[in-house]
């Protein structure tokens, strides 16, 4: 790291994170412990069944829905899906959620669903929500920040780490609703496994492309989109991975657009007070929370030129920021 980079580094760090990340001595004590081969694969088996079993209490059709998937054919579009000149980078390519082949693989793509829907029921443990209500509260507090804060008419939207398409739909339709004039809304994500579930479930076509791109590199033209999204994005990113994406989301934004951002909030006291057994397999599942729990997004954002970021706390355990970039970008 060079000075100029170290600097970057510690501005960019934020003080206020959970004592399970970053270098505290319970944070390098859980690492040691994900380190530790056989504990961790046991750890990785018995959350995998923790997970199904009680998703599925709560009627969330997981093998059911897998099973469906893996039999209707979708993976004769990979080939379609897949852009060959795109080059996966070495953070994208380690396992993930307990799936030694991350994002690239069958299972990841075919278990998505269930899984987006299982993160939505843990943010409200105390109330008796069903799973789709518990999906609608979660992107609908995302809707409102955006509503408050956001871009006043959207033509157009990039919703980047699309997955398989719920987030890019639900935002598509809030839009398509709010506003008089069309909007135009593409998916974009770096595996195709994920892309061929979303490009199957988007049986009316409502959404122009999904894309199969790297956040950092899209390929769009510059300033032909008015907002771009990444939703639960940022804590699967090393640092300099969401630094690239921010500057490539300015390139492509025009003058007046904004990113829309939504993630755990690392502030949140039940994130700050998760406990040890929740937190140590968060961290054996998602290789990069301990840059993503330090990070600074706001400072990141205004270091690649975006305007003062708004952040808010969209439920007990996440937050949205939204950060413009300015109308006229002559001095920004
Ligand atoms: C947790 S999922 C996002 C889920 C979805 N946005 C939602 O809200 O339901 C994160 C997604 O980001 C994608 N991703 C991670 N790094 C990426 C990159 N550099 N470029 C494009 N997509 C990326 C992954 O493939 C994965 O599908």
């Amino acid at each position: 790291m060079t000075r100029q980079q170290a600097v970057m580094h510690t501005a960019m760090t934020i003080s206020s994170k959970p004592a399970w990340a970053g270098d505290d001595w319970l944070s390098r004590g859980v690492n040691l412990l994900i380190r530790t081969k056989p504990l961790y694969a046991l750890m990785k088996r018995q959350a995998r069944q923790v997970l199904i079993k009680t998703a599925e209490k709560k009627g969330i059709p997981w093998r059911e829905s897998a099973a469906a998937l893996a039999e209707s054919g979708i993976q004769t579009r990979l080939a379609a899906l897949t852009n060959p000149a795109v080059e996966y980078p070495d953070y994208y390519r380690v396992p993930f959620h307990a799936y030694a082949e991350g994002n690239l693989c069958w299972q990841a793509a075919f278990e998505a669903e269930s899984a987006t829907y299982s993160m939505a029921l843990r943010v409200w443990p105390q109330e008796d929500l069903t799973w789709e209500a518990a999906q609608a509260r979660l992107r609908g507090s995302f809707h409102e920040a955006l509503a408050a804060h956001g871009p006043v008419t959207v033509r157009n939207i990039l919703d980047v780490g699309c997955s398989v398409g719920i987030s890019t739909r639900s935002l598509h339709q809030f839009y398509q609703h709010r506003q008089e004039t069309a909007v135009s809304t593409i998916g974009l994500d770096l595996s195709p496994y994920m892309l061929a579930v979303a490009e199957y479930r988007d049986r009316d076509r409502t959404i122009a492309e999904w894309r199969h791109a790297r956040a950092e590199s899209t390929g769009f033209e510059a300033e032909s989109f008015d907002l771009v999204t990444l939703q639960f994005v940022t804590h699967e990113l090393p640092r300099t991975a969401a630094i690239a994406i921010f500057q490539e989301a300015w390139r492509i934004l025009r003058p007046g657009g904004a990113i829309a951002i939504t993630d755990n909030n690392p502030q949140s006291t039940v994130i700050q007070n998760l406990p040890p057994v929740l937190f140590t397999l968060m961290k054996s599942t998602e290789p990069w929370s301990d840059d993503y729990y330090t990070f600074n997004l706001e400072a990141a954002l205004m270091q690649v030129g975006f305007g003062t970021p708004i952040t808010t706390e969209t439920d007990p355990r996440h937050r949205a920021i939204i950060a413009h970039k300015a109308v006229s970008t002559a001095n920004a």
